[in-house]
């Protein structure tokens, strides 16, 4: 068991749940909130954590009303079920969603609704300023990151769009990394999230900005999916691999403070339209859109951000004839069936999902500026 500090402090490896009982202990927290979502309470894993962090003296409630794509419903509820049992800490178990939605409850829980003013994009961030509970996060899928993240998405009930809340203070305190609540992941979503840690890490090291520190947790990231995603969709028991993809998507989410690209705009609205998962859309985006880019007026230091990706393929011997065939030949090995008429997106959609994407805020920092045209024709080549 070893501890980082960044810049979130991480507990990894084995006995981690069983270090974070104890500081719950020494800080005193007496009634946990654990967000999850009904998956893992079918599971027993809920059942299990909740076991082990009552170890530290506190009282543990099990909130686990979390859609796959969570809702403004899921937050609301959640935090009435934190004001009503008199919480004072909130545990965060399960993929994104669960922890995306604890960091929500966090700020509602001691600021006032509706929960629409503090959208990032409205400058919300600044109407958080009241004390806040603690998080906790323990992710049980190695590709969002977000226990370590500073935003949340959910989708609002009004607009119906994935909404972004960003501020430092929603950073959980702690992140624990324990790889034995990986290993009863199904292949199909281990590679589905496995490759939205491999995108956050390459939209990470291709955005523009001076940001080496940001580079080298990518580059590092990259290798280690490279290596050790296959292990994990090959062998889910594989506590090794499950353990290095566990950081490997930490470090996606370290990394992309730098900036995500035009695959995330891509694939949001197919997430929030089509209910498709978040990683698979990544994968089936992801090699159109850096096809797009080969194509592009590219300076050389851009051509050179691409060929070191293809260097690290070639090193592990998975390269294609370009860094797009790389990509796509890999995800194919993952299980991917691409096309994105094959996921149910008919392509009289395409105008109107172009739209959206070039409505999201990600493609900001891709490698060069995209327009509405560049993102309908990248979705044309996907389909
Ligand atoms: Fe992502």
């Amino acid at each position: 068991m070893q501890q980082f500090n960044y810049p979130t402090t991480i507990f990894f490896g084995e006995g981690a749940i069983e270090r974070l009982a104890s500081v719950i202990g020494k800080r005193g927290n007496k009634h946990l909130l654990l967000v999850t979502d009904a998956t893992l309470v079918g599971l027993g894993v809920a059942e299990d954590v909740a076991g082990t962090l009552r170890g530290s003296g506190a009282q543990v409630t099990v909130f686990d009303h979390v859609h796959p794509n969570p809702i403004e419903d899921d937050v609301q509820l959640g935090t009435a079920a934190y004001k009503k049992n008199g919480c004072d800490a909130i545990v965060a178990l399960g993929g994104g969603s669960p922890i995306d939605v604890a960091k929500v409850i966090k700020f509602l829980s001691t600021h006032d609704g509706p929960l629409a003013q503090y959208e990032d994009r409205l400058g919300g961030d600044a109407l958080i300023v009241n004390p806040m509970p603690p998080v906790y996060a323990i992710p049980t899928t190695a590709g969002t990151g977000s226990e370590v993240g500073r935003s949340s998405v959910v989708t609002l009930a009004a607009t119906q769009k994935k909404t972004i809340f960003f501020a430092p203070q929603l950073m959980p305190d702690i992140a624990v990394l324990a790889p034995e609540l990986t290993v009863g992941l199904p292949a199909h979503i281990t590679a589905a999230t496995g490759i939205d840690a491999f995108t956050h890490c390459l939209e990470a090291w291709l955005a523009p900005g001076f940001h080496p520190m940001a580079d080298g947790i990518a580059q590092e990231g990259i290798k280690i999916c490279l290596d050790c995603l296959p292990r994990c969709v090959e062998d889910g028991t594989d506590l090794d691999a499950r353990g290095k993809m566990l950081m490997a998507a930490t470090m996606g989410a370290t990394a992309f403070q730098k900036g995500l690209g035009m695959i995330h705009s891509l694939a949001h609205p197919l997430s929030a339209h089509f209910g498709l998962h978040h990683g698979l859309t990544n994968a089936l985006l992801l090699p159109a859109s850096i096809e797009f880019l080969e194509k592009s007026d590219l300076s050389d230091e851009q051509r050179a951000r691409l060929a070191e990706i293809q260097r690290l393929f070639q090193i592990c011997g998975l390269a294609g004839d370009s860094l797009s065939a790389s990509c796509r030949q890999w995800f194919e090995k993952l299980g991917i069936v691409f096309g994105l008429a094959q996921h149910g997106i008919p392509e009289g959609r395409l105008d109107f999902l172009a739209e959206e994407a070039f409505d999201d805020p990600c493609h900001g920092s891709n490698m060069i500026p995209v327009s509405r045209d560049d993102l309908l024709a990248t979705y044309r080549a996907a389909l």
